[in-house]
């Protein structure tokens, strides 16, 4: 490989700003996180006003980790995987400082609507129609500089992380102009252009999808290019990556009647939701197994490299909260966990556990190319930020089962005589010491957000810019 400076140096600018905002919003979403968390067991901590109530915050950490945390931690690997895999620039600097700020605005535009109580009522597509037109036209152009950018590749054939960031861009899109289908009545108030049974199922169409696309799919593109990179080994195997692929994308759209087991939806709807969701774990392993693997012959970089660490531990909880969900998707069991405490137990698997700490992974990797440093300010504090991401992750989900389970079995006991053992309040006084133990879990992780945001800093802080100027370029001759 020549190693002459390529003229066209990457896009850097973009993938600094998105990098740098999914520490800062990962602060913010997984703070209000612990926050609401502690309302579940203080709830004094409502302070009786309409905008800090549980039930205004709720969709509010839900927008900025999955959208503002996630969203950016995927924009700023999506951009910096495909300019290095396709060895050329972003097709327009102006088209993605356009996607920059859009999705800052939209994500201001959900912290201020939010809490005034602004909402269409359906789950993770809460924000209301001009905001919801706003983020269509933002992802279009995001669209539009991701496959542009592949389209004028410099590379033949194009690396398999694009396909999935390729795929879960198209799905959303698909998923986000759908569901959002509606009549505008204000400025602030639609309704769905749907109803009934119908309704629910495009919700859940999308909020499936939502996970299987936003919180998978585009996770996996980044796996695909950051464990490889970080361990210094080729992926396993490409053949099972494409395979992987295509199975993953062909299921996932099936199986969204999970979360409606037991309602007016068709029963049969129901069965082949269950059905897709149990075939569901063949793929999702495949990957996880894919993941794994690449570290055949350097399991003992694990021993010194907390990155490597993030990543590999992200990995084991995508395998967990994977074989996790087909088992309550089948509905015998969907009956016992279903509105209990499990089903968030099982979120944040995925959720901290694997987004997360993905995330979290890549932008340790990224942050000192981007700035022109050999490596991150603080090794030791990355190894102080993955153990408390593990420790608040675990204690999360234990204490999440256990309440889940109990809250279950509670809420179906009944006596001889056919009532009720237990009333709901019995249920949730069970439930209190576990909703603690998830406070400290997420306050453990939360707090592991912080010394990455300081590591972060003492890293921007001290780079040159001429030598980031000169790492974009050299970046260009270097990649693969
Ligand atoms: C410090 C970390 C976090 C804490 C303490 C936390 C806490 C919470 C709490 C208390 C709830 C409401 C549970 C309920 O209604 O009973 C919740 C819901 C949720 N959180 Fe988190 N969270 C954290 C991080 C995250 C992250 C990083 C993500 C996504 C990437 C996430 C995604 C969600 C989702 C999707 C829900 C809704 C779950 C459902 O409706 O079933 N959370 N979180
Ligand atoms: C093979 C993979 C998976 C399957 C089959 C699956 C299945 C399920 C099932 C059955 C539920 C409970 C539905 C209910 O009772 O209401 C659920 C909820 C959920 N899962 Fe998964 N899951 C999988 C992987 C994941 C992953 C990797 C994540 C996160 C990154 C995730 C995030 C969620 C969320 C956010 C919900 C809560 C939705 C809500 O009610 O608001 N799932 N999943």
């Amino acid at each position: 490989m020549s190693t002459a400076i390529s003229p066209t140096a990457y896009n850097y600018k973009v993938v600094r700003q998105f990098a740098i905002m999914t520490v800062v919003w990962g602060i913010l979403g997984m703070g209000l996180g612990v926050f609401i968390a502690s309302q579940l067991v203080w709830p004094e901590l409502n302070f009786g006003l309409p905008w800090t109530t549980f039930g205004r915050l709720r969709p509010l950490h839900t927008n900025l980790v999955i959208f503002a945390f996630g969203g950016c931690a995927l924009f700023a690997t999506s951009y910096y995987v495909v300019q290095r895999t396709c060895q050329t620039r972003l097709i327009s600097d102006s088209l993605a400082a356009f996607h920059f700020w859009g999705w800052q605005a939209v994500i201001v535009g959900a912290g201020i609507t939010l809490p005034l109580g602004y909402t269409t009522t359906k789950e993770y597509a809460e924000l209301e129609w001009p905001l919801a037109i706003l983020l269509a036209i933002v992802w279009i152009v995001y669209a539009l500089v991701f496959f542009g950018t592949i389209v004028k590749r410099k590379t033949k054939h194009i690396y398999v992380g694009n396909w999935f960031y390729g795929a879960f861009i198209v799905v959303t899109a698909m998923l986000h102009i759908v569901n959002h289908a509606s009549l505008p009545v204000s400025f602030f108030k639609s309704y769905s252009a749907y109803s009934g049974a119908t309704d629910a199922m495009i919700q859940w169409w999308y909020g499936h999808n939502a996970v299987g696309f936003f919180l998978t799919t585009g996770f996996l593109g980044m796996m695909y290019y950051f464990v490889p990179k970080q361990a210094e080994r080729p992926i396993y195997s490409y053949r099972l990556s494409i395979v992987h692929f295509w199975a993953l994308i062909t299921l996932y759209i099936w199986a969204g009647p999970h979360h409606l087991h037991y309602t007016a939806l068709p029963d049969w709807a129901q069965s082949l939701g269950m059905a897709m969701s149990i075939i569901l774990l063949a793929p999702s392993w495949g990957g996880m197994i894919n993941g794994m693997m690449t570290l055949s012959g350097a399991w003992h970089k694990l021993r010194t490299d907390p990155i490597l660490r993030f990543l590999v531990v992200s990995l084991a909880f995508y395998g967990m909260s994977t074989f996790e969900g087909p088992m309550m998707a089948i509905k015998t069991v969907n009956s016992l966990s279903h509105y209990t405490d499990w089903t968030i137990g099982h979120v944040h698997a995925g959720a901290l556990g694997w987004v997360a700490m993905i995330s979290i992974g890549a932008i340790y990797h990224m942050i000192p190319k981007l700035f022109g440093r050999a490596q991150m300010h603080s090794i030791g504090l990355i190894n102080t930020h993955f153990w408390l991401a593990t420790i608040g992750t675990v204690l999360y989900i234990a204490s999440m089962w256990v309440n889940g389970i109990t809250q279950g079995l509670m809420w179906r006991a009944i006596n001889d005589d056919g009532t009720l053992t237990y009333s709901f309040v019995e249920a949730l006084q069970a439930s209190h010491p576990g909703f603690i133990v998830r406070a400290l879990g997420g306050a453990f992780f939360a707090s592991g957000m912080l010394f990455m945001a300081y590591n972060v800093w003492r890293t921007v802080r001290a780079s040159n810019p001429a030598e980031a100027k000169a790492a974009e370029q050299i970046a260009v001759v270097g990649a693969h």
